[in-house]
Formats: C-alpha cells, structure tokens, sequence
C-alpha cells in the first residue's frame, strides 16, 4: 500500500531540490508525496541554519508536530538539512519524539535509516561526510520537474565567510562531473523543463571533471548544456564575486540562452567590513566586476545579499553600503540583520552592533533597494520581452511567467502556453511583478530566446 510523504522545506534553493530528490530516493520504498502531515506516514523537515531565526523555525515546528504523530501511530519524524548537521545529537535532546536526523550528504542512504526507523531501533542520526557521492547513488528524478527546474552542480564552500555557517554544514567544494549534470538536465528536458537554474552554494567555483577527464569551469558546463535541445533558458545560482572568472564573464556577451540575471552577492559596501568578513575582495572589486560584466551584456540585472549590523560597523561603514547601493543599480536584493551563529569566527568579534541600530539600518537599507527594484522595473514598461510561462495564475485565463531579467510577469494567454515562450508588452509593474498583454509566441530557436536591447 502506498505510504505518504510530507517534506517542509526551510533555506535555499539547494534545499529545495535536495527535497525533491528525497522524494525521489523514497518512491521505490512506496512513499508518494502528500501536503498534509496528519495523513503522512513519514515526516521530514529540511533544515536552514543560516540564521538565528531560521532555525528556531525548526524546533517550534517539531512543537506543532509533535501531538500529530502521537494522533498517527507508526509515523517517522525525521530532520534533514543544515540544523541537523550542525545541532545532530542536540535535536533529539530538545525534541525527543524524533526518530531522523541526518545531514545534507547522506540522502542517498535514507532507505537503510526509514529500514531502521520502521524496526524501532531507536533515534538514528547521520550526519556523516561520506566518502561516496550521494549524487553517484540518488535515483534519477521520478516527478515532473515542471517549466523551471533546479539542478544541482557543486555543493559545500571553502570560503569560509567569518559569519558563514555554510561550510560546517555543506562540508567541502564538490563539484558533480560534466556528463553527470548534461545527463540530468536532458531528462528535465525530457520530462517539459525549459529553464534550468544551475545551484551550487559557490555554483561559480564550479570546477568538474569534463568529459576528457579535464577539469572544467562553470562556463565549459553552460557551453554543453547549451547544445540541449528544447533547453531555452539557463541561469545559475549563487556567485562569489572572486570565482567570476573572464570565460563566464564573456559568456555573458556570447550565450543567448544563458539568461541576463545575476545573484552576485556584496554583502557590505565597507572595505573594512568586507575584510572582517573575510569575503576577500573589496567594494572596488566589485565595483570593476560589475562594470566588466556590463562591457559583455550591458543589460544584466544585476542582484544581491546584504547584512547589516556586522560585528564593528560603524556609520560610516555603512554609508558605504548605502552609496555603493545607489551606484549599482540593483535590479532586485536581499538584505539582513547580522545574526550571530555557534561555531562562526564572527560570533566571537567585538563591538556587536545593538539591535536598534541593526534594524534601523535595515530599515533604511530596505527602503533604498526597494527604489532601485522599482527603477529597475519602471525600465521595462512599454518594453516587449520573452517571457518563459510556468504556471497558471489566480485569476481566469492568466498566466505566470518570466523576464530574461527574472521579473514574474502577469499575462492573459491560453494556458496551453505554458512551457512555451510569448512577445509580452509590459504594461504595468506592481510590487513583485509586472504585467503585460500577449503580442504572439516565440518561435524555440535559441536566437529568440534573449533580447540584446540594452536597458
Ligand atoms: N554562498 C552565498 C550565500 C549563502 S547564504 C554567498 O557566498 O554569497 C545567503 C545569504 O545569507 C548570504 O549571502 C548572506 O547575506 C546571508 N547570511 C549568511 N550568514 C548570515 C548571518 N550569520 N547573519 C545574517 N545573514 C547571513
Ligand atoms: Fe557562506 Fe561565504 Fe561560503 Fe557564501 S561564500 S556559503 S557566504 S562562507
Ligand atoms: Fe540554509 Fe543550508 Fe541553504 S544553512 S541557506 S539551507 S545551505
């Protein structure tokens, strides 16, 4: 008899395709996927630990959680992700009626830890770094993967930001071989994906054996997947300003599928800061890496994260953020108080910055992004675009898609437009989204894809 799945997935967008593929590893097993934890057999919640808040989401959920699994006799309780690696043993002392924990390397071994759940041989925990690739040993993809897809290539980070704990819970850089990756995208083609957003936690320091043997870049990876046909769009997440080399730069200015988006986070404004926060660049860096990718496709939307309120910033330092904010011209960011975690080289800094200040900043941070999002979209209105269509909206005969530039935009269209691409006039922008009127489809050809119009 079919068992049921329940996954609540917490963080990054590498949770949310590590979700899918422990959807994927339990299929055999009989486990298919419900949104109703009362009614599941199996329930696992997979964990973000960036910040503070973020993982005390974890234990008020496993609060909620547990009078469910007492109603639902046999159910397993399960913690994946970046709180079970760095908490492990921890959970089962705060929250006792778990049964899983285990770390975001082992997912290919979750059939043996339910095999041992289901005996009731007691809490089994995993958090292990394991030799072997659990992308060697995880089933290829069981559900639709739907218009827009995630592909994971390169996992973990040697970067070792001081406020990071990315590296303690991802482990080391790995990257997944190129025919391994060009194999996976196919059949996500196969299955009705169009775009493909490449994931890695420094997804630029992708370095993968290619297929002489030869260890290739991020740009030698988007070059083969480039040749899949029925494959429009390609884009990739999240950068590291030092690992922006000059082939992925020019092929900015080269590949029409690879779409003109980039996540490149700063962080800071502040040389000191960026020092402090061993990001190892400066603000001017940056500054010439942006005028460097602009020379190669002059209308890259450009994207960020920011945190404020780093151990020792001062005004000044974060007037710097402010101006170099105003310079960008960012199309969209993400910004956030600086939440200080165990085990991180900047949780023992001095001169922490009081909360007020923090939200303040913030606030004032917030309230600058948010014009030059609006700026950035006000450049599209009367614009005709390629909008990729994913889903249906809410209201009738809409649809959801969008830009090169990564903006949802609002259409009506026959839904059989889905998976396809149409020329969209951009009529209005609100909040989050713009919204435009149909003109007439694209044909697939990847010249059509991508328009060169500079912004
Ligand atoms: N690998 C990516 C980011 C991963 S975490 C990179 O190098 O940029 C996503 C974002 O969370 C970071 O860019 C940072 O802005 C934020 N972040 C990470 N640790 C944080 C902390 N301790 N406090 C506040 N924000 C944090
Ligand atoms: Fe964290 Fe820095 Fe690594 Fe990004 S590069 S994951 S911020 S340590
Ligand atoms: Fe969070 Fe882990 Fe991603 S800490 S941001 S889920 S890598």
């Amino acid at each position: 008899m079919a068992k049921k799945l329940f996954i609540k997935t917490y963080g990054c967008q590498m949770n949310v395709y590590d979700s899918a593929r422990m959807a994927d590893v339990l299929a055999p097993l009989g486990y298919r996927l419900t949104d109703r934890p009362e009614a599941a057999d199996m329930v696992i919640l997979n964990t973000c630990h960036i910040r503070e808040k973020a993982s005390e989401k974890l234990f008020s959920e496993l609060g909620r959680l547990r009078p469910v699994k007492a109603e639902r006799g046999g159910q397993i309780l399960a913690v994946a992700g970046c709180v079970a690696q760095a908490e492990g043993e921890e959970i089962f002392r705060r929250a006792p009626h778990v049964d899983l924990v285990f770390g975001p390397q082992t997912y290919h071994r979750l059939p043996e830890m339910v095999a041992r759940a289901t005996r009731a041989e007691g809490a089994v925990l995993d958090t292990d770094f394991p030799v072997e690739s659990k992308f060697d040993h995880l089933p290829e993809a069981a559900s639709a993967p739907g218009v827009s897809a995630f592909l994971s290539i390169q996992e973990g980070c040697d970067k070792f930001c001081t406020f990071c704990v990315v590296p303690y819970t991802r482990g080391a850089e790995f990257s997944r071989p190129v025919a391994a990756i060009v194999e996976e995208a196919r059949h996500l083609v196969a299955n009705g994906a169009r775009e493909i957003t490449l994931l890695g936690q420094n997804v630029n320091a992708y370095r993968g054996p290619g297929p002489k043997g030869e260890a290739a870049g991020l740009a030698d990876l988007i070059r083969a997947l480039a040749a899949i046909e029925g494959l429009l769009r390609i884009r990739y997440t999240t950068s590291h300003p030092r690992d922006m080399d000059a082939d992925l730069l020019r092929l900015h200015g080269e590949e029409a599928k690879l779409m003109p988006f980039l996540h490149l986070p700063v962080q800071s404004g502040s040389d000191s800061v960026l020092e402090r926060m061993n990001r190892g660049h400066g603000a001017d860096a940056y500054r010439e890496l942006v005028a460097t990718l602009r020379r190669h496709r002059p209308d890259i939307a450009l994207s960020s994260d920011f945190i404020v309120g780093f151990p020792g910033e001062t005004d000044e330092d974060f007037e710097a953020t402010l101006a170099l904010v105003e310079e960008m011209g960012f199309a969209q960011a993400f910004s956030f108080k600086y939440s200080p975690r165990p085990g991180t080289p900047a949780a023992l800094m001095p001169d922490a910055v009081p909360e007020a200040v923090k939200a303040e900043r913030l606030h004032r941070l917030q309230t600058l992004l948010g014009q030059s999002q609006r700026a950035w979209n006000a450049k599209m209105l009367g614009r005709t675009l390629p909008v990729l269509f994913e889903q249906a909206g809410r209201h009738r005969n809409q649809l959801i898609g969008r830009s090169p530039y990564w903006q949802a935009v609002h259409v009506e269209a026959p839904e059989a437009a889905i998976g396809d691409l149409g020329q969209i006039r951009i009529l209005a922008q609100h909040r989050n989204s713009l919204a435009g009127e149909w003109i007439g489809p694209i044909g697939t050809s990847p010249s059509a894809t991508s328009e060169r119009a500079c912004a």
